[in-house]
């Protein structure tokens, strides 16, 4: 009858159905899906072992291969994943704030099915909903971490809109090597609140998932938690550049710098150069250039008064899959002027300010000097008085007080 059902089929449909032919029953064999389908969570911050038992009946069947096909759906990728083992459990990161949807479906293979690949028609299937704890609107907000030169890394957060004054928070991560999750080793305050963990270049892994986690309890319960997986090596902020050089050889200019001290690999260093140029009129024109090299020449314009120009770095997309900018170098001009210090300017704002409060402190005061002096000496005439404060310095006036 099956056979019958295939001989019916048109030779492309057949040949696609050859290409997926895993599920192919042609032949007549079935097989079950696996049974009793479980997950454990050994507190790795959501690194899950799945486990399940082999299909009913299987071990009946002599000269069969057994493997199993597992789906489940990447809650960091947001995306299903497959992957195929011969083994009966299966170690894998989820979002523990998110649904586990996990499949397995049996495949027998070898003689027994004259050595087609046989697909269960049906999966056995496990989805756990995140555990519905903490108050929401308390989880934290755009979580960062950033590899400073490569030195220490920062992480940092902003509190959830309705987190309540006094609650507390804390991160916790892992990461494959470590037996158990580990709290933050320095958190990092913000008015007596934590914002963030300082952690030292030895305490994370490259190359390696890290889960961080931050959760937290309040005297109205606890917060939401929050989990997020990230790689170390694609959070590095180089430090800003130091030595910049701008020299001046016949009609061009010639720019060199150097990278930054400290372990970041200047290989794998591109660059953005900003140039400023100020034209006759005054007018100030900006272009950035992208290079992979620390030096760069522009041609030297006799219209343009000032050349300036300042560099900045990141890890370039050949050694790691993202990175920040590194803050702006200084800049460096041509030709060489020393910017007007604004201090001439500024001492005359200070003196008038200065006296300006001294009359306004001195008015009252002489106000007051004044009806206690016509007091004490009823005679003497209120202009008299008046001419006397005003010509004469103003210490006669504060012994009197
Ligand atoms: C096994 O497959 C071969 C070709 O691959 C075919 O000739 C043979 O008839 C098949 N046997 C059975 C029992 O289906
Ligand atoms: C496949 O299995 C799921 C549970 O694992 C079940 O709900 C569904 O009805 C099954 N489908 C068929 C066609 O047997
Ligand atoms: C983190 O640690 C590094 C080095 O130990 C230090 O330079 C940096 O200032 C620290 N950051 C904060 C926010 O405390
Ligand atoms: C936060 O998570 C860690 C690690 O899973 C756990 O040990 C701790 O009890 C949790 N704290 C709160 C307040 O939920």
């Amino acid at each position: 009858m099956m056979a019958t059902k295939c001989w019916l089929l048109d030779p492309p449909v057949l040949l696609l159905l050859i290409i997926w032919n895993e599920s192919m029953q042609c032949n007549g064999f079935t097989v079950n899906p696996p049974e009793s389908i479980s997950v454990t969570d050994p507190g790795h911050l959501g690194q899950l072992e799945i486990t399940w038992d082999p299909p009913k009946g299987l071990t009946d069947m002599a000269e069969c291969s057994v493997t199993y096909h597992l789906e489940y759906f990447n809650t960091y990728k947001n995306r299903w994943s497959a992957v195929r083992t011969s083994r009966r459990t299966y170690t894998t990161q989820f979002d523990l704030m998110k649904n586990v949807e996990v499949r397995v479906y049996t495949l027998l293979d070898g003689p027994c099915t004259n050595n087609t690949v046989i697909k269960s028609k049906n999966y056995t299937e496990l989805i756990q909903n995140p555990p519905n704890t903490g108050v929401t609107g308390t989880e934290i907000q755009d979580f960062t971490c950033v590899f400073h030169n490569m030195e220490y890394v920062e992480c940092e957060w902003r509190r959830g809109p309705k987190t309540p004054a006094n609650s507390k928070q804390n991160l916790y991560y892992w990461y494959k090597s470590l037996e158990l999750a580990k709290e933050c080793p320095n958190y990092v305050f913000l008015d007596g609140v934590r914002i963030g963990c300082n952690f030292s270049k030895k305490s994370l892994p490259n190359f390696m998932d890290v889960i961080f986690c931050v959760n937290g309890s309040s005297p109205e319960g606890p917060l939401k938690t929050t989990f997020t997986s990230l790689k170390i090596q694609n959070q590095v902020k180089p430090a800003a550049t130091e030595k910049l050089y701008l020299q001046a050889g016949g009609d061009k200019l010639e720019l060199q710098w150097e990278n930054p001290a400290g372990s970041v690999p200047g290989q794998c260093l591109e660059w953005q150069v900003e140039h400023n140029q100020e034209g006759p009129n005054g007018k100030i024109s900006k272009d950035e250039t992208l290079v992979e090299d620390t030096s760069l020449a522009f041609p030297l314009s006799t219209t343009v008064k000032k050349n300036c120009f300042r560099v900045r770095s990141k890890m370039s997309k050949y050694c790691v899959d993202k990175g920040f900018w590194s803050d702006w170098s200084h800049q460096v001009c041509h030709p060489e002027k020393t910017e007007v210090p604004p201090e001439p300017y500024r001492v005359p704002v200070y003196l008038c300010a200065a006296a300006a409060m001294i009359a306004m402190l001195m008015l009252p005061l002489c106000v007051w000097a004044m009806i206690k002096m016509r007091n004490s000496k009823q005679e003497k005439k209120l202009d008299s008085v008046l001419t006397n404060l005003f010509t004469k310095s103003s210490t006669r006036v504060i012994p009197d007080v």
